[in-house]
Formats: structure tokens, C-alpha cells, sequence
């Protein structure tokens, strides 16, 4: 039977029943099946992406063609969860006009339903334009990747009165600014607490203690595929890497030994026409 897809709508109702929400990065269609499949309500393709799966140090060389190249593939493969595309570096610092136009390629090329956008207080006339324009758009406070360098690494943000006061007005910010949801990165978990009572919109944490009304975490650090340590907030739930390590030594170990393929892998041909191929060669 197929299922209802998940709206904004269904996201509030989850934060008044206080059931938490749940969220997974993805990048490709095969992925995403597994987590829609999962029924977890959210599906991030985060520009985490420039760090898990295209090999940079950072989020700051993802372009906005990479995240729409992405987005579409996980939108093929998601038929209910919510997706949610971070708009990457530099789509909308340089006017908002120009950040209307980037939301709109993302929410026109790809088919997902919202936009992330890194920042507080700042971004709020940026975002108020791109909801004006009918697109929902997701915050993303406390550490913000994106300002790596000006923060001074992937550091806990948040920890001194002034910081907190600080994370506590952008939230306030984002939801009138009229954000449908806010993404809590690296922050204590009594400060994600108090802006998740004080906020009517769902709070989504990363690193932000069991008190937000979702968690959202990226696949590859879930399932330990290709990243060697990942952060102290996260629960690695598989070990897929170690899975994918055995498979493909066994793999190489087989050929060499002529192992594989075997019969069942082999097609044949009949005995007769062989005889007349050898008759010729
Ligand atoms: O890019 C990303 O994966 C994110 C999550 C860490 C929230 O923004």
C-alpha cells in the first residue's frame, strides 16, 4: 500500500505529541530507498556531502550543481520521508535575490521539499525572502560548518552566557523569520533544551543531548562507512565499512584463485556449436 508522504504539517504534529523526529543524511538513490524503506520521517542531503562522499575537508568547495546532481538521485529514490536540501556556501550571501534564484534551481531541479540554510539572526531578510517565494526552509544554528574557519574549527558552540544568549536569539529569529524546523549542531544539551521549549517550530539535534524534538545524523557516521573516527556525538549503529572491507578482499581472493566465477555465474553454449567454433579457430 502506498504510503502518505510526509509534510510540514505531520513534522508539528510530532513536536505537540512530543514523539521525537528522525532524520538521515543521503546522497544517492540507493540510500535513500534504505532510509525512506526505514520509515524515519527526514532525509537531509546535506553538503556534508563534500566531506563523506566527495573527499574534502571541509563543507566549502560543495557547489550548487553538486547539491542538485545529489538531491535529484535521493528524491528518485524517496517516495514518504520529508527531503531537505542544504543550500551550500555562497548560494545566498550574495543577495537575495540571487539566494531566491538558488533555492528555486534546488526546489525546481530536484523535487525536494524544503531548503537548509546555515545561520541566525544574519540570514533573516535572506530567508524571509525564499519562504515569500513559497519555499519552506529549514535553520541550522549553533556550529555552522559552512563557517568553519571563523569559528575556529568543528568546536561546541554555546558554552559561555554570551554564546548561549546569542544561539538562543537566532532561534528566535529563525521562527519568526518563519522557518518550519531548526537544526541544533554541536550545542550543550540544557541550552537545545531551552530552545526547544521556547520555539514552537520542531528543533532538530546533531550533538544537541536527547531533549530536541528530532536527531538527524550523517549516514556515513552511523554506519561507519569510510570514515575512520566520527565525532563523540554520534552512535555508530553498523559496521558497514568492515562489511565492505571483507567483501571485496573474499572478492579478489576468489578471482585469483579461479574460484570465482563458478558454474552458477557462467553461461554456456551448446556442445554442438562449441565443436564447430573450435573446427573454425
Ligand atoms: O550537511 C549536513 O549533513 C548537515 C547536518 C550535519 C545537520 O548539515
Amino acid at each position: 500500500m502506498e504510503q502518505k508522504a510526509i509534510t510540514i504539517y505531520d513534522l508539528k504534529k510530532l513536536k505537540e505529541k512530543k514523539e521525537p523526529i528522525t532524520m538521515v543524511t543521503a546522497y544517492d538513490y540507493p540510500t535513500a530507498r534504505l532510509i525512506d524503506q526505514s520509515g524515519i520521517e527526514m532525509i537531509l542531503v546535506g553538503d556534508s556531502l563534500g566531506m563523506v562522499v566527495l573527499g574534502y575537508d571541509t563543507t566549502i568547495p560543495v557547489t550548487l550543481e553538486d547539491m542538485i546532481h545529489h538531491g535529484k538521485a535521493v528524491v528518485r529514490g524517496t517516495k514518504r520521508a520529508f527531503v531537505v536540501v542544504d543550500m551550500p556556501f555562497l548560494t545566498y550571501h550574495l543577495g537575495i535575490e540571487k539566494a531566491v534564484y538558488h533555492a528555486g534551481r534546488i526546489m525546481q531541479e530536484t523535487g525536494a521539499k524544503a531548503v537548509k540554510i546555515e545561520g541566525g539572526k544574519e540570514i533573516v531578510p535572506v530567508i524571509q525572502a525564499i519562504i515569500q517565494a513559497g519555499i519552506p526552509v529549514m535553520g541550522h544554528i549553533g556550529l555552522t560548518p559552512q563557517s568553519v574557519h571563523q569559528l575556529g574549527g568543528f568546536k561546541v558552540q554555546g558554552k559561555s552566557k554570551e554564546d548561549a544568549l546569542k544561539i538562543i536569539e537566532d532561534a528566535k529569529a529563525l521562527e519568526a523569520a518563519g522557518v518550519f524546523s531548526i537544526v541544533l549542531e554541536a550545542i550543550p544539551h540544557d541550552l537545545a533544551k531551552i530552545i526547544t521549549e521556547t520555539v514552537s517550530v520542531p528543533t532538530i539535534g546533531i550533538g544537541a543531548g536527547n531533549a530536541c524534538d528530532g536527531q538527524v545524523l550523517v549516514f556515513h557516521d552511523l554506519i561507519q562507512y569510510g570514515m575512520d573516527r566520527p565525532p563523540k556525538f554520534v552512535k555508530v549503529y553498523g559496521q558497514i565499512g568492515e562489511m565492505i572491507r571483507l567483501s571485496l578482499s573474499q572478492y579478489k581472493d576468489e578471482v585469483k584463485k579461479r574460484i570465482f566465477p563458478a558454474k552458477e555465474h557462467t553461461f554456456s553454449i551448446q556442445e554442438s556449436v562449441l565443436e564447430q567454433l573450435y573446427g573454425k579457430v
